[in-house]
């Protein structure tokens, strides 16, 4: 059997289960999404929203990139976030990175890797922010690993600057942002960082370490 087709049977072995399980759960899904969550997290295979969430279909909006990057000029996550915080108004927006990741250790050598190095310039201003932090741990993996919550941290505040979050946030007491590191050692999420909404004061929101 080829590779995919092992897919497409599962598709069908999954849609009669959850069927079984809940019978209205297709016809209720297919009128309509009110997901509570949003989550930027990393195109990683081994980092899946809803599989580590123990969410089901419906339950979170996802927006996934190499790294899981916010670029204040990057329009594909731009109209995500536009999206799910105005119009689906979501409750919470996760940025999601991941201990061990590709895109964080390829920024921290001085490899080209063609294409992808515009993007991974955005890791690499990070590691220029924090260089002298960063020069100081000298385990290779515990370096990338610190990098990959200093790049979560500085994401989140990437995105309390947006536009989106500036107008909603001038209005409503939402949506909160949440920092948070997935282990692929032991499948455990950490949170690591949190704004809360300013409350409609026209400042930035009150960024936490948790
Ligand atoms: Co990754």
């Amino acid at each position: 059997m080829e590779s995919y087709s092992k897919l497409l049977l599962q598709n069908k072995a999954w849609a009669a289960e959850m069927k079984q399980d809940d019978p209205h759960f297709f016809e209720r899904l297919a009128k309509d999404q009110t997901p509570a969550f949003l989550w930027i997290g990393c195109s990683d295979s081994r980092v899946p929203a809803n599989e580590i969430t123990g969410t089901f279909p419906g339950e979170i909006f996802v927006h996934r990139n190499i790294a899981n990057l916010v670029v204040k000029d990057d329009i594909n996550l731009l109209s995500v976030l536009e999206y799910a915080v105005v119009h689906l108004k979501v409750q919470h927006v996760i940025v999601c990175g991941h201990y061990g990741c590709g895109g964080v250790k390829a920024a921290l050598t001085d490899k080209s890797y063609g294409i992808l190095d515009p993007w991974l310039k955005n890791i690499k201003n990070i590691i220029a922010e924090n260089q002298e932090e960063l020069q100081n741990i000298s385990d290779v993996e515990e370096q990338c690993n610190r990098l990959v919550e200093l790049s979560v941290k500085k994401q989140v505040y990437n995105l309390s600057l947006t536009d989106t979050l500036r107008k909603v946030w001038g209005e409503e007491n939402r949506p909160r942002l949440h920092g948070w590191v997935y282990s692929l050692k032991d499948g455990l999420l950490k949170q690591i960082h949190e704004v809360q909404p300013p409350l409609a004061a026209k400042e930035p929101g009150q960024a936490a370490d948790v």
